[in-house]
């Protein structure tokens, strides 16, 4: 297993639509999810999806305590969630500077549902369904929307609270 490279936000495969997970529990499987453990602990980052390292499966991991890159956010539990269902509840959303380890230096104001309900499984086939809210949800967010082709740039609403990390927001080790 090992820290591997992370597409970058120009590569058509983190512009698809990822494949569900058939069979739990397998080697393939572990393997891939110690090599993204391994790559988002390498970078610090607050999470990661499969295709970020070239492998189209509907697979994310995140959380993990306290990251020193979000270091005013509460903390996730560390979290592998395979074949995701998201149910945002409620209308609300909310504002939040994002980054990607696919969009390495830059941050962006991204609005996201503030209260969600996610399902799926874990490595193991066991059911996972919660209710989550803040900085969980948006992690949530931000990761599944990988799974779908999506990028948190495309769902800025306004390109002037887009820039390189130490200009929009200096002084701040915000995480990737
Ligand atoms: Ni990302």
């Amino acid at each position: 297993m090992a820290i591997k490279p992370v597409l970058r936000m120009g590569d058509p495969l983190l512009l698809q639509q990822a494949l569900p997970v058939v069979h739990f529990d397998t080697a393939e499987l572990h393997g891939l999810i110690q090599d993204m453990q391994e790559t988002m602990a390498a970078m610090d980052g607050a999470g990661i999806a499969a295709p970020q390292i070239g492998v189209s499966l509907r697979v994310v991991i995140f959380g993990g305590g306290k990251n020193p890159r979000y270091p005013d956010a509460e903390s996730v539990p560390y979290t592998v969630l395979v074949n995701p269902t998201l149910n945002p509840l409620g209308d609300v959303m909310e504002d939040g500077w994002e980054g990607c380890l696919s969009v390495p230096g830059l941050r962006g104001v991204v609005p996201r549902h503030v209260r969600l309900h996610y399902t799926g499984q874990d490595q193991f086939g066991k059911s996972i369904d919660r209710m989550v809210s803040g900085f969980h949800a948006r992690v949530v967010q931000h990761e599944c929307d990988h799974l779908d082709g999506i990028l948190y740039p495309m769902r800025i609403r306004d390109l002037r609270q887009f820039g390189f990390s130490d200009v929009v927001l200096p002084g701040q080790a915000s995480p990737e």
